[in-house]
Formats: structure tokens, sequence, C-alpha cells
């Protein structure tokens, strides 16, 4: 079923539905971790319980830039998530999205293949801002 919805506020919605369950960004790293030992041992000495405050925020930046917000908090991430200084490779994204799609599919009772490509349209320049800052 389609939404009248633009596809941000859409997007925007279906994230308040998720992530009202403080399991969602639990379920998120779980899922995420098991995607590859590397993306595991990232996460070895992470306290946890923070980093899962800090994503809902991440998150909810990339949402909000899609609405129009400036590009402030995105080139911030930009930053800590680049070689220089936390080494997160930009192929790593796709599984990213990917873990965040499947766990939207477990918490959203809204959600369908079509929310799942409008996910991804309205995060990707987000997430390709990001990308981009890798080698600055
Ligand atoms: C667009 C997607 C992503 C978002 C929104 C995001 C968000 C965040 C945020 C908000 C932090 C807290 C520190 C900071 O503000 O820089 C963080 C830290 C971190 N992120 Fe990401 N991240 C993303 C993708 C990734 C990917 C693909 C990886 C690869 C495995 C990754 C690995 C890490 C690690 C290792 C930390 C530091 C954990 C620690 O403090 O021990 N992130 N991320």
């Amino acid at each position: 079923m389609s939404s009248h919805l633009d596809p941000a506020e859409w997007v925007f919605q279906s994230y308040g539905r998720a992530c009202n369950d403080p399991r969602f960004f639990e379920v998120f790293y779980t899922n995420f971790m098991s995607k590859s030992d590397e993306i595991r041992a990232m996460f070895v000495d992470t306290d946890m319980s923070a980093q899962r405050g800090l994503l809902r925020g991440g998150v909810m930046w990339l949402v909000m830039h899609a609405r129009g917000m400036s590009d402030t908090k995105i080139r911030a991430l930009g930053e800590s998530h680049s070689k220089k200084r936390m080494n997160i490779h930009p192929s790593l994204y796709g599984q990213w999205l990917d873990a965040l799609m499947e766990t939207l599919q477990a918490f959203d009772t809204e959600f369908s293949a079509e929310l799942d490509k409008v996910w991804r349209e309205v995060l990707n320049p987000g997430i390709k801002l990001i990308q981009d800052m890798y080698e600055d």
C-alpha cells in the first residue's frame, strides 16, 4: 500500500513507530554485528548502551537531513567515521543499511517492501555524504 505522505515524512513516522520500543537499537546492533567478524570487532571495546543512544540520534539526523535540515551533523559523522579518525570504510555502509531495514521490518508494524525502498532513498544522500568524506 503506498502512502499519501511525502517520502521523508513517511520515513519519519516509520522511525517513530519502530524506535518507540527501546529494544530497537539492541536488535539493530545484534543484526549489524552478525554481518561479519570485521564489524563485530569494531565494537569490542564499545559501551553498547551508550552507543545505542548515540545511534538513535544519528539516524534521526539522517532523517532530518532528508527533511531539509542543514548538513552540519552529517558532516560531523563524516569526520568521525573518516579514514583519519575511526576508519570506517565506505563499503561497510551497505551492511549498515541492510541491518537497519531488517530491524525496521521487525519493529515497524506498517513496514512493507515499498517502505524499505523509500527508507533507502531517503537515507542515501546523507550516507553518501559520510562516505564521500572518508578520504578527507
Ligand atoms: C550512516 C550510518 C551511521 C551512523 C548514522 C552512525 C552513527 C554513529 C554515531 C552517532 C556514533 C557516535 C560517535 C560519533 O558521533 O561519531 C558512531 C560511532 C561509531 N560508529 Fe557509526 N554510524 C554509522 C555507520 C557506521 C558503520 C558502517 C560502522 C562500521 C562498522 C560504524 C562504526 C562505528 C564505530 C566503531 C563507532 C565508535 C564506537 C565506540 O565509541 O567505541 N558506524 N556512529
